[in-house]
């Protein structure tokens, strides 16, 4: 019986992890992750990016991943991309979601996606365009997330007007739901709980609000309690906290799944995760990337005695 879920992980290491990591990991060993943690009862997996190969070498075998990925019934099947070339390799591969990436750092930017904030919405204008290219590409759904929204390593504090400036341009130029990204890991639950009680209080009755947070600095769990007390309902994660932005120095790590599951289901909310499966598809990242950090305190410390999570409880 489907678990009744109250709170939604997405796994994002299989893009946000291997697009840092120098090897290339094989298409195998992504597949194998796509079917365990599925399994394991996540619901959603942002499986690649739809970039310039140039850029980031790692989703070379996207068409693969992706048709893979489909063929998990339930499962939503997510990629990033930054334009419509990106987009329109999506909608043809027939991805649910499309998570278009915009920076509100204007240097962060123009280092990752090489253009303007403000070309990057006429690019986010041109994906919804290009969905309407074919009958067939009103199935995947268009998301927008917001870069470096709580800080960024060139620029410093980001102004939170401009964050919301930005949520209301792409929601005028139609994302169907919005993510709230502290790519460089810099945020603090005070500022977060700022954040969401007003991008939720503003635009939360329109769309669904994510949050996407790293654990650079060692806030992300506390930052993830914050943003649900402001009514947060969606967060990104990677299997043991792989990740990081090629172009955001020193941002290391997403926060840990499989300590945001422990979280989670120890307080009674309900992810719908297994979490000991969860912990054994460690496994296959410490075969695959035997030199890769990876972090994770329950991994390492182990469940309490007669813990139960909620999600088993049913
Ligand atoms: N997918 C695949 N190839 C793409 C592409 C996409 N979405 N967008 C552009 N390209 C190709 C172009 O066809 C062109 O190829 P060519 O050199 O063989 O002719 C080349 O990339 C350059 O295209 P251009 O439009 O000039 O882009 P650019 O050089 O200004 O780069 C991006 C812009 C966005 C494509 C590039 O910076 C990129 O892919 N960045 C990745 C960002 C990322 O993944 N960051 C991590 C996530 S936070
Ligand atoms: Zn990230």
């Amino acid at each position: 019986m489907p678990v009744r879920r109250n709170v939604t992980v997405r796994e994002v290491g299989l893009r946000d992890g291997l697009q840092l990591v120098k090897e290339i990991f094989p298409t195998a060993a992504k597949k194998q992750w796509i079917t365990e943690e599925a399994a394991a009862g996540v619901p959603e997996i942002e499986v690649c990016a739809f970039v310039s190969p140039k850029a980031v070498p790692q989703f070379g075998d996207h068409e693969e991943v992706v048709a893979h990925a489909l063929s998990h019934p339930g499962l939503v099947v997510s990629a990033l991309v930054p334009n419509a070339k990106g987009a329109r390799r999506g909608f043809e591969l027939g991805v649910h979601k499309l998570n278009f990436v915009i920076s509100a750092s204007e240097t962060h930017n123009l280092k990752n996606v090489r253009c303007t904030t403000a070309e990057s919405l006429a690019r986010f204008e041109e994906v919804i365009a290009a969905r309407r290219e074919d009958p067939a590409y009103a199935k995947t759904s268009v998301a927008a997330g917001i870069s470096t929204a709580l800080g960024c390593t060139m620029e410093g504090p980001i102004e939170t007007s401009r964050v919301m400036w930005l949520c209301e341009e792409l929601l005028k130029r139609g994302a169907e739901e919005l993510a709230i990204a502290d790519t460089v890991g810099y945020a603090n639950p005070a500022q977060v709980r700022a954040m969401f009680t007003e991008v939720i209080g503003n635009f939360g009755k329109d769309v669904e609000i994510a949050a996407h947070f790293h654990d650079t600095r060692g806030l992300g769990l506390a930052n993830v309690v914050t943003a649900m007390e402001a009514g947060c309902r969606i967060f990104d994660a990677s299997l043991a906290g792989l990740g990081g932005c090629p172009f955001a120095p020193s941002a290391t790590g997403n926060i840990v799944m499989d300590d945001l599951v422990f979280m989670l289901e120890s307080m009674g909310l309900r992810t719908g995760v297994d979490l000991d499966c969860l912990l054994g598809i460690r496994r296959l990242l410490d075969e695959t990337l035997p030199d890769e950090p990876k972090y994770g305190l329950i991994a390492r410390a182990g469940l309490p005695k007669g813990f139960h999570g909620a999600s088993a409880a049913g």
